[in-house]
């Protein structure tokens, strides 16, 4: 069968007719020169929307949680990052193999949050034998729990226990604004505490390519630097950033829908024999359940028959709603997902 629903990720999704226009009529220029306007648009407005002096337009977000780190930290220092977030997971420990960064993972709760005592007791003492803590970073919306969001109090709270002492704080909000639609509040508020942010395009927002790094303007130009060690000065990339544009005027609240979808997708799902997930935990557009230990895989493949794609597992699975899935494909999903169980569980 012909795949109806591909909820592997929100990075799977297609730019809208409106950005392919947009992308077809970009003004463009040399954007090493930092002669791109669309792109000087897009930083510009970025960086306005998150409450940050500047913006960098990158490849991808894992290449701007690299180049926030790298910025921020030198060879031989340490940073705390949350032991269930991405840039410790699955971002092929970049910051340590290009930057000699040391990363040291703190538990994290089961809404993304960590402690601060734990941020605390994280942070070295100065000490010739240990590596210099210089940075914390800090994920939300948080793909691993299920992309649960993390409130301007807590972003506030973290970010206090780093800066007591004297660390810089980074945002991977990879969905910030998946974050900020779900609690009903100016993105501006998850993004005050932090010096510095990333969020992506290319996901919820719908475009084809990019992220965006915001910060202070020093900071912005050692990011952009490091850009450019890693080979990723681009030349006429508004025809990318002009995606960007439309995504920020048109793509934001309408991830409010994804977080609908998502929502009765998890109540439908947890009705279902063998699966275990709460949907009173489902806030944005990521639904990760439990199945029987060892059937992921098997019930991945059978989805994928039945026209409904999603990414295989041991005894977690994951489904992500966005701008490609609509409340129909997640009666279509549900109704080949009790297919599937009744023969799995
Ligand atoms: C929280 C988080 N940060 C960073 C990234 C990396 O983004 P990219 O795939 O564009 O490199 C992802 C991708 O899924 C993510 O979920």
């Amino acid at each position: 069968m012909d795949i109806r629903v591909d909820m592997r990720s929100d990075t799977v999704t297609k730019p809208s007719p409106e950005m392919r226009k947009a992308m077809y009529e970009a003004e463009v220029g040399d954007d090493v020169y930092r002669d791109d306007p669309t792109v000087n648009r897009l930083q510009d407005k970025a960086a306005e929307m998150l409450g940050k002096e500047a913006g960098l337009f990158v490849a991808s977000g894992t290449q701007g949680n690299l180049v926030s780190v790298l910025a921020q930290a030198q060879r031989g220092d340490e940073i705390i990052v949350g032991d269930m977030c991405h840039i410790f997971n699955s971002e092929a420990g970049g910051v340590s193999v290009l930057g000699s960064v040391v990363m040291y993972p703190v538990k994290t709760d089961r809404h993304g949050i960590l402690a601060s005592d734990l941020i605390h007791a994280a942070v070295k003492p100065r000490d010739y034998h240990k590596p210099p803590t210089k940075l914390l970073c800090i994920e939300n919306s948080h793909n691993n729990t299920s992309g649960q969001v993390i409130s301007p109090q807590a972003t506030k709270t973290m970010a206090d226990a780093g800066r007591e002492h004297g660390l810089r704080v980074h945002l991977d909000g990879a969905r910030l604004f998946n974050a900020a639609v779900s609690q009903g509040i100016d993105v501006k508020e998850l993004t005050a505490p932090v010096d510095t942010a990333t969020f992506c395009l290319s996901k919820g927002l719908s475009c084809p390519i990019g992220s965006i790094v915001v910060g202070d303007a020093d900071f912005i130009e050692e990011a952009g630097r490091w850009r450019k060690i890693l080979g990723a000065g681009m030349r006429q990339v508004g025809i990318v950033a002009a995606a960007g544009l439309v995504a920020l005027d048109s793509m934001v609240d309408r991830m409010a829908d994804d977080h609908v979808n998502a929502k009765k997708l998890a109540e439908g799902l947890a009705e279902l024999p063998g699966i275990a997930l709460d949907p009173n935990e489902i806030v944005t557009n990521i639904v990760r359940f439990g199945v029987p230990a060892g059937t992921g895989d098997k019930i991945a493949a059978h989805l994928k028959e039945q026209g409904v794609y999603i990414n295989g597992g041991d005894a977690d699975l994951r489904m992500v709603t966005h701008y490609g899935v609509d409340s129909e494909d997640i009666d279509f999903t549900l109704l080949a997902m009790r297919n599937v169980m009744s023969e799995v569980a």
